[in-house]
């Protein structure tokens, strides 16, 4: 199994990224945001913890993180190239990851932005209720207000995306990015990207990245 990760504070981009990398057929994107929201959705056991974390703004444990991780890489066609959005968020959860053959990192690539671009792309972020699909009400917006245009669902905003959640998300970004830029650096696996850019450089440079 191939195993990029994807690092950068909440709105450099990797989701989007990584959604348009996919588009190719050659990777699988695993998003543990994603799948959190999903498990909230569902109102199962993980979601009901991980909402709790979610709506400050906090990371959630991460005995339950390494854990989720292990089951849904556990899964995978070992044939296949991840792209892992969100995971590790933590040195403990780096080092769980590396820990074994099976699941270490091939690369990881830091989406480099400064906070002040961060905090306008996150409050205007609006995603679908139906599909989640992602726009933004400046940069990306739906062709008709507040409906998504793929299925039609109503768009909204997440929960942890109004500004004093946003400010928090980015508080704990920084308590934790350079222990696992560190890290990686150290397995000589860590590239850097300029996610300041549009949309579409910043894929040619990931697609260079991943060459
Ligand atoms: P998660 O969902 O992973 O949130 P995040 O890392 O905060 O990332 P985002 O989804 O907010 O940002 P993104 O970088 O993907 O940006 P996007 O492409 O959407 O995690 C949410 C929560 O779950 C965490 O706070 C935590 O509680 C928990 N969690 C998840 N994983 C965990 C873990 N491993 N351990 C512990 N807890 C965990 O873009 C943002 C906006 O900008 C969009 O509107 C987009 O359209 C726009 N945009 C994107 N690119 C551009 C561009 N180039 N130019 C202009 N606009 C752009």
């Amino acid at each position: 199994m191939e195993i990029t990760v994807f690092l950068g504070a909440p709105g450099s981009g990797k989701g989007t990224q990584a959604k348009k990398l996919c588009q190719s057929g050659s990777f699988v994107h695993l998003s543990t945001g994603d799948i959190l929201r999903n498990a909230i959705k569902e109102g199962t056991p993980l979601g009901n913890e991980a909402k709790t974390f979610m709506d400050k703004g906090e990371l959630v444990p991460d005995k339950t993180m390494i854990g989720l991780i292990q089951e849904v890489l556990s899964h995978l066609d070992s044939s296949q190239h991840i792209i892992l959005d969100g995971f590790p968020r933590t040195v403990p959860q780096a080092v769980a990851l590396n820990s074994s053959d099976k699941t270490k990192v091939n690369r990881a690539i830091l989406f480099e932005i400064p906070d002040s671009v961060l905090v306008e792309r996150l409050t205007g972020r609006r995603v679908c209720k139906g599909c989640g699909h992602s726009y933004h009400v400046k940069h990306f917006p739906p062709k008709k207000d507040g409906v998504c245009d793929s299925c039609g669902h109503e768009t909204v905003q997440r929960t942890d995306d109004k500004e004093e959640v946003v400010k928090k998300r980015l508080e704990v970004f920084h308590s934790q990015n350079q222990g696992l830029v560190d890290f990686y650096s150290h397995q000589k696996t860590l590239k850097k990207v300029d996610a300041n850019k549009t949309a579409e450089t910043v894929q040619e440079d990931l697609k260079r990245l991943l060459k």
